[in-house]
């Protein structure tokens, strides 16, 4: 690949990865992605901000063939995604120096041994000249760690934002182009990496809005030449109303628990209450994060299995704990055989989320009229519930 130039002395470089498919051993690429470092050529000063992995570093070096003089390599976020292929940059360009937050500098050296002498810290808000371009670093600590900042390139007005308001798709776009396409990968990311944080995260878009920003230069995806779209797009996904909606993971092993499923699917629809079933035999768990952003409740369907949920559906509970999206109302449906603990193992499992618990519906063996009707009372108080609140379907 070859730099590509974003204006006047301020090119893109890096990797688009079409091919891989699982990121960090956990998250689903259904689209690939991208490792985006960016070249600024200042009258005095020339910078390059974030790296790739460094099984990419000869790529990026041979980005780099034409530029004699690197003063500056800026590391926006320590994870090895942008940061892996530091040390090799540095081995080429030996004067340069490494900026950093004073919370990455001790990441850095940690896991990728960088010499102490090579690295100048930046406060927050402190600047570095390039001569006739100034850069400005902001902290924006957990986007998606505690040592992230963001830079703001004053007199072209671009922020870039490693992780933060990134997607991951690989694409020969630079800039975004199919807003929806990149709304739809952006929420997957922020489900997937930023949800956790989102109290944290709503200080940051406070602090970056006092900017004049045209255009956002994300470490992953394309460029925003609209950046209103993911900035409107971020503070919906983390203070906007939970909606209309029920969001029903779940597994079935010999078919009870998912006619439960099916009639509370049904139910629920009959009274205008929008359902996102999952199948966690063989669902990509990022649709499912997806659906947990603006999720009103959450029903977790699963038969026992010895004694407690499947393990599916324990690993689905986890996540969703993990992910601490904004719900509110959660229940638990399924089936049994002779006894066990599930509902008291998966209500343990979810402390970290805000909800009210509706009375759960587990069934010995297949589902009875009498069971099909506490699935009916449950659908109706969902829905009361939701009509209560106000929730809109969107
Ligand atoms: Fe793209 Fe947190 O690394």
């Amino acid at each position: 690949m070859v730099p590509r130039k974003i204006k006047d002395e301020i090119h893109w470089m890096g990797f688009v990865d079409w091919d891989t498919r699982l990121f960090d051993s956990l998250i689903p690429l259904p689209d690939g992605t991208s490792y985006n470092a960016f070249l600024i050529e200042g009258s005095e000063k020339t910078v390059l901000i974030d790296t790739v992995e460094s099984s990419l570093s000869d790529e990026l070096l041979s980005q780099l063939a034409n530029i004699s003089k690197l003063d500056y390599v800026v590391s926006l976020h320590a994870e090895q995604d942008h940061s892996g292929s530091i040390p090799e940059i540095l081995a080429q360009y030996p004067d340069a120096k490494l900026i950093t937050s004073s919370k990455a500098k001790d990441i850095l050296i940690d896991i990728l041994s960088i010499p102490e002498d090579s690295i100048i810290t930046v406060a927050d808000g402190e600047t570095l000249s390039l001569g006739d371009k100034t850069l400005e670093f902001i902290y924006t600590p957990w986007v998606h760690w505690p040592e992230t900042m963001v830079a703001y390139l004053r007199e072209d007005k671009i922020l870039f934002s490693c992780d933060f308001f990134g997607s991951h798709i690989a694409t020969t776009d630079l800039f975004v182009t199919d807003e929806a396409r990149v709304y739809e990968a952006a929420k997957r990311y922020y489900a997937e990496i930023m949800m956790p944080f989102k109290k944290v995260i709503k200080k940051n878009m406070d602090k970056i809005a006092r900017y004049d920003i045209s255009i956002i230069a994300p470490s992953h995806g394309p460029m925003y030449p609209r950046p209103s779209l993911i900035i409107d797009a971020y503070n919906d996904w983390i203070e906007g109303p939970v909606q209309n909606t029920v969001v029903l993971p779940y597994i079935s092993m010999h078919g009870s628990t998912k006619k439960m499923v099916d009639f509370l699917v049904s139910s629920l629809a009959e009274k205008g209450v929008k359902v996102e079933q999952f199948n966690l035999a063989v669902t990509d768990i990022g649709k499912l994060a997806i659906a947990l952003v603006d999720a009103g409740t959450i029903v977790i369907g699963t038969p026992t299995v010895l004694t407690g949920p499947h393990p599916n559906v324990v690993y689905g509970a986890y996540l969703a704990n993990a992910l601490r999206p904004k719900v509110r109302f959660l229940s638990i449906i399924g089936s049994y055989g002779w006894g066990g603990k599930t509902v008291e193992i998966l209500a343990g499992m979810i402390p970290n989320l805000d909800v009210e618990v509706i009375e759960p519906v587990l069934v010995k063996g297949a589902p009875s009229k009498t069971d099909f009707e506490a699935l009916e009372n449950l659908s109706k108080t969902i829905a009361e519930k939701h009509r209560d609140l106000g929730l809109k379907n969107n």
